[in-house]
């Protein structure tokens, strides 16, 4: 095994019809498909890996904090035990993976950090390790640390799949138009809180599916949403696919909200946003801008280029902004020439 060490930069994405409630937990395999942006510039999660057998075990770093994936024994850091085993299998070598991986976007705040951690983390291993996996097979292998992950290996505008298979092998993603079909495509992302939530998305998909009798009628809903996206982004029609992503966001908190006990992510800030947004598309006459919300408080906020500087204006006025990312359709992960392995860093791994 050669001692290089690749790196590879990925962003986060943002769901324009959203994944909620999985049929199957283990598998990661949702309800209904979903369609997402890929973002870019302001948001990237910058990974580093290196394979050798001068490692002495496996150590993730993740903004500078080592893993410790075994005794944290949750889901995602199983399954991203078990995605770093499938490769090196895949690549039948035993050398020890050593990486370092970096958000420039604060993890834990419902901006997806682990969608982006988890796709840029198996792009990079795919290339470290040569093995030429194409993009559906990543996606598949994404899919399972972190559902959502599997659209962040594709930039542009992508869809997963919610597939039939119980094996998972159909529910993959797919990219719809890449980056360059409509890169006036932007999202203003607005902060209002930073601290970490406090129902997970794993645990939250599993409350919802079992306890809320709206959510029965999500998945066709969800499901038709995504064919009217692919429509509306295939034409252009920023009107009619603004409507859109602001009825699924709410129709997904909705869901939420009839969970038992109750789901809340959005707060008063958030709602302050709803209410802006609404207020704007108003005084336009016509949607120059839709709110979309995931697992957490802080608005998503998919707008054009051109009325960017506006939005921006009247909504940082809405209370309880505290700041503002802004972030344009992204082309997906690729390799980066910022390495993250610093030489003590290494000697701290390596075999005596
Ligand atoms: O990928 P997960 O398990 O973190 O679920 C994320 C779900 C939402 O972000 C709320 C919606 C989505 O499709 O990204």
């Amino acid at each position: 095994m050669s001692d290089e060490i690749y790196t590879a930069s990925g962003s986060p994405n943002i769901a324009l019809i959203k994944y909620w409630g999985r049929r199957d937990d283990l598998l990661n395999l949702p309800n209904n498909s979903s369609i997402s942006m890929t973002l870019g510039d302001g948001l990237t999660t910058t990974t580093s890996v290196m394979f050798s057998d001068r490692i002495k075990e496996d150590a993730v770093y993740i903004n500078g904090k080592r893993q410790d994936y075994k005794a944290a024994n949750d889901e995602k850091s199983g399954f991203m035990l078990k995605a770093i085993e499938y490769m090196r299998e895949a690549a039948k070598t035993n050398a020890r993976l050593l990486a370092v991986s970096k958000n420039s976007f604060p993890s834990d705040a419902g901006l997806a950090s682990s969608a982006s951690g988890a796709a840029t983390m198996v792009y990079a291993l795919n290339e470290a390790l040569g093995l030429k996996m194409q993009q559906k097979e990543l996606s598949i292998v994404a899919r399972q640390i972190s559902g959502s992950a599997c659209r962040s290996i594709f930039g542009g505008i992508v869809k997963w799949n919610k597939g039939s298979r119980s094996d998972g092998s159909d529910s993959f993603a797919e990219q719809v138009v890449p980056a360059d079909y409509w890169p006036d495509l932007v999202d203003i992302i607005a902060i209002v809180s930073e601290s970490k939530k406090k129902v997970s998305s794993s645990e939250g998909h599993k409350v919802t599916v079992r306890t809320s009798a709206l959510y029965r009628a999500r998945p066709p809903f969800a499901e038709a949403g995504v064919a009217k996206v692919i429509e509306a982004v295939h034409e252009k029609d920023f009107n009619s696919l603004a409507e859109l992503i602001m009825r699924d966001s709410n129709d997904m908190h909705a869901t939420m909200l009839d969970s038992w006990p109750p789901i809340i992510y959005l707060n008063d800030a958030s709602k302050g946003i709803i209410g802006a947004i609404h207020e704007i598309n108003q005084s336009h006459g016509e949607n120059m801008a839709a709110y979309t919300f995931d697992a957490g408080p802080n608005g998503h906020i998919i707008t054009l280029r051109k009325y960017e500087a506006e939005v921006t204006e009247r909504l940082s006025k809405a209370v309880g902004i505290k700041s503002i990312i802004t972030s344009g359709i992204g082309s997906g992960p690729r390799k980066s020439e910022d390495c993250l392995i610093t030489k003590e860093l290494l000697a701290e791994n390596e075999r005596q």
